[in-house]
């Protein structure tokens, strides 16, 4: 099938250089050149592991890139893929969304029925406005000429190949026979993985083929624009409730760890998405989440358990910094080492994460701040111009003079790293491990006041799972 994606972000690079893969004719649309010229030479205009390998046996073959829209004009789907961020009320901004609807509109040839396929995350009702603007920019007639339908996005950065390749669940709103059709054509070929051994082989992704294909599940626009927001929304209440979890452990001695690893043997509960942190963050629940409880509050439907879990998630990232400052005997001229500043490993974006308030409120107390991230540095100094910290090439280097270092992210090379040469270079080689990651006995032997999250220090050893 000929296939346009429009936005060359997180999602629609990866979904267009997926599409490729499954042999679909795919351009991807930008306004942004950069971005174009990078995909065009065969490199991904994001970090996400494995798209350096499978962007460039596409390039030029299957997949396309380019800042022109002449390639709607004979696409039997177009994907919309550009983002969605916040108003400063939290409702999301959707102009990106109507200059995308506009550009489409104005280049739609109306030769061939096309599907538009909302991948962006956007509130309920945006499809059917998305009509009204596709019409008055082409003139064509909808659910005649095109129509447009909800297929919301679940990858996870870091993951999104496998995500793509690989989903759980495939979700498509709308009631129009030939974009269910023609929807259910263009995932053929990852409901019945065809070409994957193949795949799998080259690209070494870690997953079982016999496991259960991806569930294709059809509704109605509006309940499909709603799941997206539904589950983020879930995923949030989840990661705040473990959290508080962690909180309470510490106020009543106890291993979150152990709490958590006992919780999730319950299938009902399931251990995903308990693991403690500092705070959910970055492009996404934010967003999401503060979407969801201006448009719940607009049709006077209060979201209490959502409003909760946001106002929870901002009191695990100040929790943080009191713990430093009770440790510290307050912030003010104290030297900080931040190791992580993306909201998780194995991507560049360092769209609001904890890492950017955890920072702000210690700058405000007055603390000097060095930070590392092996991929977030560019974005994270391009989203904070003004903030006064220093950037360190080297993880060890965050040590130097410190008071504390604080882990954010789990990044793999933060095992690795020379721990031992870091406690060395501070002023008090206190270490606040916000993810649990460390070997807390290792990080002791190499000099380390350590202290995880969540686990009591007089907590008892966990004795793990005896059996049933
Ligand atoms: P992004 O900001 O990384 O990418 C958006 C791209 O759209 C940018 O490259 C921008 O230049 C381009 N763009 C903006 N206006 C355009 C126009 N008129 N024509 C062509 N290109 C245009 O955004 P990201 O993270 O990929 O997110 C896209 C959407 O997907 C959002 O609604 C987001 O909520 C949703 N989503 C994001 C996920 C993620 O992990 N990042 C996961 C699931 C959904």
């Amino acid at each position: 099938m000929r296939v346009v994606c429009i936005g060359a972000g997180y999602v629609g690079s990866v979904t267009g250089t997926a599409l490729a893969a499954n042999h679909h004719h795919t351009t991807i649309i930008d306004v942004n050149q950069e971005k174009i010229e990078r995909l065009s030479r065969g490199e991904c205009p994001i970090y996400e592991p494995g798209m350096e390998t499978l962007l460039p046996t596409l390039i030029g073959k299957s997949l396309f890139a380019t800042t022109s829209y002449d390639a709607v004009a004979d696409a039997d789907v177009i994907f919309i893929a550009v983002g969605t961020p916040s108003n400063p009320d939290g409702s999301a901004d959707l102009r990106y969304i109507k200059q995308t609807a506009e550009q489409i509109g104005k280049h739609l040839s109306g030769e061939r029925f096309t599907v538009i396929a909302m991948k962006s995350t956007v509130p309920v009702g945006t499809c059917q406005w998305v009509t009204a603007l596709l019409a008055d920019a082409s003139g064509l007639t909808p659910e005649s000429d095109f129509t447009v339908v909800s297929n919301p996005e679940f990858l996870r950065e870091g993951f999104a190949l496998e995500d793509v390749f690989f989903p759980d669940r495939i979700v498509i709103g709308s009631v129009h026979p030939q974009g269910l059709s023609t929807m259910r054509r263009l995932y053929q070929g990852v409901l019945d993985r065809s070409g994957y051994e193949d795949l799998c082989q080259h690209f070494s992704f870690s997953y079982d083929l016999a496991a259960p294909p991806a569930v294709y599940f059809e509704t109605d626009t509006k309940s499909a624009e709603l799941i997206k927001y539904a589950s983020n929304a879930f995923l949030a209440v989840k990661i705040s409730y473990i959290n508080e979890i962690a909180r309470l452990c510490e106020a009543l001695g106890g291993n979150v760890l152990d709490v958590a690893a006992g919780m999730g043997l319950d299938s009902r509960i399931g251990p995903k998405f308990l693991q403690v942190s500092s705070g959910g963050s970055g492009s996404c629940f934010p967003k999401d989440t503060a979407e969801l409880l201006s448009a719940s509050e607009k049709v006077d439907s209060e979201l209490m358990v959502v409003k909760a879990a946001v106002a929870s998630n901002e009191r695990m990232h100040q929790y943080v910094v009191e713990k430093l400052e009770r440790r510290l005997n307050g912030l003010k001229g104290k030297n900080i080492g931040i190791l992580g500043l993306t909201f998780k490993p194995d991507t560049d974006d360092a769209r609001r994460t904890q890492a950017s308030y955890i920072i702000g409120k210690l700058l405000e107390e007055g603390a000097q701040v060095r930070v590392h991230d092996p991929q977030g540095m560019g974005m994270f100094r391009e989203l904070n111009p003004d903030m006064p910290i220093t950037y360190c090439t080297d993880p060890v280097q965050t040590g130097q003079d410190a008071d504390a270092v604080v882990l954010l992210t789990h990044w793999s090379m933060y095992q690795e790293m020379d721990w031992q040469q870091m406690a060395g270079m501070m002023r008090q080689p206190y270490l606040l491990d916000t993810r649990n990651f460390l070997d807390a006995s290792r990080m002791r032997t190499c000099g380390f006041d350590y202290q995880g999250l969540g686990v009591a220090a007089k907590a008892s050893p966990s004795l793990g799972v005896m059996g049933k």
